[in-house]
């Protein structure tokens, strides 16, 4: 890996010598890619930007901008800016002064201001709009200019704290795109806030999955979304049918009472472990030809697929995604194959979950 532009090192943070917000945070930040921040509410995200921001200091830790020591740097000696969830522009501004304004800050030729705010007003696919007020415009049109405000002073970290969370749907994907096709376009490093992980899996290269003060899980979207580590993470991004079972040895799993083939192994030799099923790898067909004995009880049309809602003969509850309908109340087989099955241990960490796939893909 080449030099991070941002790592944080055991970083914790507490108020009040309370109860630690974050606890010993440790990530590298990579120079140009789209990284999101992903949890529940509370669970310390804004905390983190603030510290990458200046805003707030680590209790413990330290925090390095390409490799130097920034816990004491003030935020305005950080080239970094911040989109916030809320705006924060200048309601008495037009666009222009809104944009303009940090640039005048740093003093600025006049000319070079405007060539600046046209750029970045560009950018955003706002041209034309230098003179209108603030609050002539709509919540996704704010929503540009605080972007365009923060590219402006072309900082090398964007961050973004749920910058879309007050947009309906539909503007969201959209605005989903065009952030993602902007940051690849200034090759700036993004990081992003989210609670959402549709967007997280849609929009990041990287993800930080965190849970109460920790990072649960890194990696690609395509990773996380493949091989969450645990419960929480696999209860968290998709959809997902968890239930209960014994390693029996590597790639033999049993759940429901039976023994299942799969690709997953190094664990113990009847390990007690968690299995994992998406609703989209399971399918149905009849009950001789299934794996399990299922009796369908709703059937939801999503769209794109059926969510269909299913019990096993043990009472388990299975959801599955399927283009074909299926009939509440009748029995079928649940058919899927050994890939389909993730198996989790419990209380693995995201350290030693890497080292067993990887001396036992091996
Ligand atoms: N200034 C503060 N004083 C005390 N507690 C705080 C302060 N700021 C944040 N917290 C607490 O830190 C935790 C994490 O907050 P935050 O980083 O805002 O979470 P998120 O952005 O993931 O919703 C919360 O429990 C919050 O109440
Ligand atoms: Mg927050």
């Amino acid at each position: 890996m080449k030099q991070a532009i941002i790592s944080f090192n055991n970083v914790m943070k507490s108020y009040d010598d309370d109860v630690p917000v974050l606890k010993n945070i440790s990530f590298d930040i990579e120079e140009g890619k789209f990284y999101t921040l992903l949890g529940p509410s509370g669970c310390g995200k804004t905390t983190i930007l603030r510290m990458i921001a200046g805003f707030s200091e680590p209790t413990k830790g330290d925090i390095y901008f390409e490799g130097k020591r920034i816990n004491k740097v003030p935020a305005n000696k950080r080239q970094v800016n911040t989109v916030f969830q809320d705006y924060a522009l200048f309601p008495h501004m037009n666009v222009f002064d809104n944009i303009a304004f940090g640039l005048k800050m740093r003093h600025l030729p006049k000319e070079q201001i405007e060539t600046k705010v046209k750029e970045a007003l560009k950018m955003v696919r706002l041209d034309g709009y230098e003179k209108r007020g603030i609050n002539e415009m709509s919540g996704g049109q704010k929503q540009r200019v605080a972007i365009a405000r923060a590219i402006v002073n072309e900082p090398k970290i964007l961050l973004l704290d749920e910058p879309l969370s007050a947009l309906d749907h539909k503007l969201r994907t959209d605005m989903q795109y065009e952030l993602r096709e902007l940051q690849r376009r200034l090759g700036i490093t993004f990081i992003f806030v989210t609670h959402d992980q549709e967007e997280a899996l849609a929009m990041s290269d990287e993800i930080f999955v965190l849970n109460n003060g920790s990072i649960v899980q890194s990696g690609t979207p395509v990773d996380i979304y493949d091989e969450p580590i645990n419960h929480y993470v696999a209860d968290f991004i998709g959809e997902s049918n968890i239930v209960d079972g014994t390693m029996i040895a590597d790639e033999l799993v049993e759940f429901v009472g039976h023994q299942f083939a799969c690709v997953d192994g190094g664990m113990r030799p009847n390990e007690p472990v968690e299995v994992v099923l998406r609703p989209e790898d399971l399918t149905l067909t009849s009950v001789e030809a299934g794996k399990l004995k299922v009796k369908v009880d709703t059937q939801l049309f999503r769209g794109v697929h059926y969510e269909i809602i299913c019990y096993d003969e043990a009472g388990n509850e299975w959801m599955i995604h399927s283009t074909h309908k299926a009939v509440p109340g009748q029995e079928y087989g649940l058919n899927f194959e050994p890939e389909d099955i993730h198996v989790m241990r419990f209380n693995e960490s995201e350290e030693d979950f890497d080292a067993r796939l990887e001396s036992y893909e091996d």
